[in-house]
């Protein structure tokens, strides 16, 4: 007779035996699974939990904002918000190759976590968001992305800790029903797939801030209008790109020379394939205008018609 509320007292019961009265960190990305973990850990341990928050710049509109709202505010978890912005953007300066951005997304992002770790005196455990697809599927490259960037491997010898998983022995959707029965948010839980480099591999070539602002300003905008029209619950993922070069354009009787958006909507199993959404026109062309009337520096929208394969899911 196994349900979500047995699980829970069962992992929380686990997991005080495991950390008795000592602390554990914790790397809350304010994904679905660091999420759960975070509240779980918290029902079992309170205080003896300290999360921390990286916010790399690259987070969607209001993410960040609403880990903090959610854990410190709401929760009480005792939750260091790392400002790490500048850091990020600056080692990301000039770079144009997609896997040289992702590198140096996850080597400063576990350097940031260390530096946060080594100012914390007597922990002993960490806890991390493995699920059990983790653990099975181990040969596609996909696969060892997500982990490696989500899962803070390669820590340095003397940071090593003992690892607290409560989530390995569950699937998505039972992650999900976990996270509803510890109250998280359905914003939260049901969070649309994001890649661990964030808009950085969206903002197309070297970054520049006024093209990460269009791609977060537009990802905004579409993320909004989704929501209204009811595509938020059915569409996989959906998200905005911006490309590094210009089009020629006019804006206020006067030729404009600015960025395009490129809308992306796409549903998938298992992400190894992937075709695209049919959205109305009309939500198109209501997210179109808005983008156009909203975002800074933008005069184009297109709407990508690609399945996967031969294009990805990403465009980088
Ligand atoms: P592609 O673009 O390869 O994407 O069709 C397949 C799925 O993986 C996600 N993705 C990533 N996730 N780190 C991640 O955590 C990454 O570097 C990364 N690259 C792609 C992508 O969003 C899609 O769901």
């Amino acid at each position: 007779n196994w349900n979500m509320k047995n699980f829970i007292e069962d992992q929380v019961e686990l997991m005080r035996r495991q950390v008795g009265d000592r602390k554990v960190l914790l790397a809350l990305s304010g994904g679905v699974d660091s999420s759960v973990v975070a509240a779980l850990l918290l029902k079992a341990i309170g205080n003896q939990l300290v999360c921390v928050h990286v916010n790399h710049g690259l987070m969607r509109k209001n993410e960040s904002e609403s880990v903090v709202e959610v854990f410190k505010n709401q929760l009480h978890a005792n939750l260091i918000y790392v400002d790490a912005v500048e850091r990020f953007l600056g080692k990301l300066e000039n770079v144009s190759d997609p896997e040289q951005k992702r590198k140096i997304i996850g080597s400063e992002f576990i350097r940031v976590f260390e530096e946060e770790a080594r100012k914390l005196d007597g922990i002993d455990f960490l806890g991390q968001g493995t699920i059990y697809p983790d653990i099975i599927e181990s040969g596609t490259k996909t696969a060892k992305m997500v982990k490696s960037h989500h899962n803070v491997g390669g820590l340095p010898e003397d940071l090593k800790f003992e690892l607290v998983e409560p989530l390995k022995q569950l699937f998505k959707d039972e992650v999900r029903a976990c996270g509803v029965e510890l109250g998280l948010p359905h914003s939260m839980v049901y969070r649309q797939p994001f890649p661990g480099p964030g808009l950085g591999v969206r903002c197309l070539g070297a970054i520049t801030r006024d093209r990460l602002e269009a791609v977060r300003e537009s990802d905004a905008i579409l993320r909004d209008e989704f929501e209204k029209a009811g595509l938020d619950q059915k569409v996989w993922q959906y998200f905005t790109v911006v490309p590094n070069f210009k089009s020629v354009g006019v804006k206020h009787n006067a030729r404009s020379f600015e960025y395009m958006v490129i809308i992306r909507a796409i549903n998938t199993i298992d992400a190894m394939s992937a075709s695209v959404e049919q959205v109305p026109w009309d939500v198109l062309l209501k997210i179109t205008d808005r983008i156009l009337d909203e975002v800074e520096n933008v005069n184009r929208v297109c709407y990508d018609l690609s399945p996967k394969p031969p294009a990805t899911i990403e465009f980088e």
